[in-house]
């Protein structure tokens, strides 16, 4: 039996979000490895406490609960995720998506997936008990809520998205536990590396060029001063 075999799935019509989905399952007592799939979300949940839009049958949004061995294997787990939804993408629907720093999935310069993971703790322990992986991506979404509809797009593909998120969850889930190498498939499908960006810092905004992504996934940038130094959160917005 191929380990992504045992991988449990839970299907659902609709749901607030499945990430607070996993999170009731996980206070009930769940101890599987657990992939939560909704065709909506009522009440989908962004980055840096935004929503995200998840209108129901045009998209696919999942949460992928994983309990780690150790807090080593979850390292970067927000990048690693990137790039199995980027893999996968590339495989069964024979796109080239790019990859956003930290972890936005675009085509064609639209965002057409977003990532959100949480750590569940277990505080007793002082230790991370579990990680919720959400994913969410617009498969065939065409009208956009005025606020987002200049930068968010849609695969346009006829692809099952059952089978998508199964695939993405498999290939994450086996990427962690054989520690797959990712960085040099996450640099190479970047969409920041060499451009000019933005970031945000002590809520002023500043100009820097992204030049290499280091080994914790951060992103290193030369500021107009010309000192280089590393982002390891955040977002940033290129410039056009
Ligand atoms: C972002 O782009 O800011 C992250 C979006 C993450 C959305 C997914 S959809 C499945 C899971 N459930 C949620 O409520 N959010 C994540």
């Amino acid at each position: 039996m191929k380990n992504s075999d045992i991988l449990k799935v839970i299907r659902l019509q609709s749901v607030d979000s499945t990430n607070l989905e996993a999170k009731r399952l996980l206070q009930n007592g769940l101890y599987d490895q657990t992939l939560i799939i909704a065709n909506e979300q009522t009440a989908g949940r962004g980055r840096l406490g935004r929503s995200f839009y998840s209108p129901k049958n045009t998209g696919i949004y999942f949460s992928y609960i994983y309990f780690p061995k150790d807090n080593q294997s979850i390292v970067n787990i927000t990048a690693r995720a990137a790039v199995s939804v980027a893999k996968v993408l590339e495989n069964l629907c024979g796109i080239s998506p790019e990859i956003k720093w930290v972890n936005d999935i675009y085509l064609n310069g639209k965002k057409v997936c977003g990532i959100l993971c949480e750590a569940v703790n277990d505080v007793s322990a002082n230790a991370i008990n579990a990680i919720i992986v959400g994913i969410g991506i617009n498969i065939t979404t065409e009208a956009f809520p005025d606020e987002i509809s200049s930068i968010a797009g849609s695969l346009n593909s006829d692809i099952n998205p059952q089978t998508l998120a199964v695939e993405i969850a498999e290939n994450l889930k086996n990427s962690i536990e054989i520690s797959e190498s990712f960085l040099e498939y996450y640099k190479r499908h970047s969409l920041v590396l060499g451009k000019s960006i933005t970031f945000i810092e002590n809520g002023v905004s500043q100009e820097a060029t992204a030049i290499g992504i280091d080994d914790n996934a951060g992103l290193i940038i030369k500021l107009k001063n010309g000192k280089t130094r590393t982002l390891s959160t955040g977002e940033i917005s290129i410039k056009i």
